[in-house]
């Protein structure tokens, strides 16, 4: 049975007396769910006062990107090692670093083997543009940005994907539950034929794009859809608490 992961990706907001109160708001909302794997992930520079706001409480920490380089001359990057010391988690490939930040499933897969050849466990993004799925073509079009974005890695128990639609990021224009559930048993078989039938049921597969506390117990009842990754309703300690519980439910 997989345990469902719901992350928050709070990507650049709160100050860091802020993101120290919305830690503290989480883990208090989630401290009874059982069953669920809760993830905030902080800007950068909050990394040290969440550590500190969670320390003891069952919430993770995931960074919100990662450099495929173990060190050196990289000016504003931090390195896996780096952020191993304060986070579990860490995305790669989302969707905003592959749009700003011309990153592709090359980079992503040399982001998530720098991850894993410390211990950090990436969340590694896909998801298609309005323009492919209005091709008709978003299952193939996702499937091989998994086996672009898992390259050289040969084993992915210590990974979870998250598909986020690009058109249902910050939209709110949510995927219908029907469409996660559709592309995550794509990319669950993408998994099985890269890897093992035993892998693909073991992954994880979360859905982002506009989730929210009202639509997440739709998406928690998906069977392939193992957790969610939210972006604006992160921000909010109760709304992302109830994201939580809501998988929590449907376990
Ligand atoms: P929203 O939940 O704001 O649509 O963002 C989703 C996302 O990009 C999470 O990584």
């Amino acid at each position: 049975m997989r345990t469902p992961v719901v992350a928050g990706n709070w990507k650049m907001n709160n100050t860091l007396a802020e993101a120290s109160a919305l830690a503290r708001g989480v883990a208090k909302g989630v401290s009874d769910i059982k069953g669920v794997t809760t993830v905030v992930c902080p800007p950068s520079v909050s990394l040290v006062p969440v550590s500190m706001a969670l320390n003891g409480t069952n919430v993770f920490i995931g960074g919100q990107d990662v450099s495929s380089n173990a060190q050196g001359a990289y000016t504003g990057e931090l390195s896996a090692d780096m952020l191993f010391g304060l986070c579990t988690y860490v995305i790669v490939g989302h969707s905003e670093r592959r749009s700003m930040h011309g990153e592709d499933d090359g980079t992503t897969a040399a982001k998530a083997r720098a991850s894993l050849a410390v211990g950090l466990r990436p969340i590694i993004c896909v998801g298609e543009s309005l323009e492919v799925r209005d091709s008709g073509d978003a299952a193939a079009f996702v499937a091989s940005q998994v086996e672009g974005s898992l390259a050289g890695l040969s084993d992915v128990s210590q990974v979870e994907i998250a598909y986020e639609p690009v058109w249902a990021i910050g939209t709110g224009r949510a995927a219908s539950p029907e469409i996660a559930q559709e592309m995550s048993s794509a990319i669950r078989g993408a998994v099985a034929s890269l890897y093992s039938s035993e892998a693909a049921e073991g992954i994880a597969i979360l859905y982002g794009g506009s989730v929210n506390a009202d639509n997440a117990a739709s998406y928690a009842a998906s069977p392939d859809v193992d957790g969610a990754l939210v972006g604006g309703a992160s921000l909010d300690g109760e709304a992302f608490s109830r994201i939580v519980e809501a998988f929590a439910a449907s376990d």
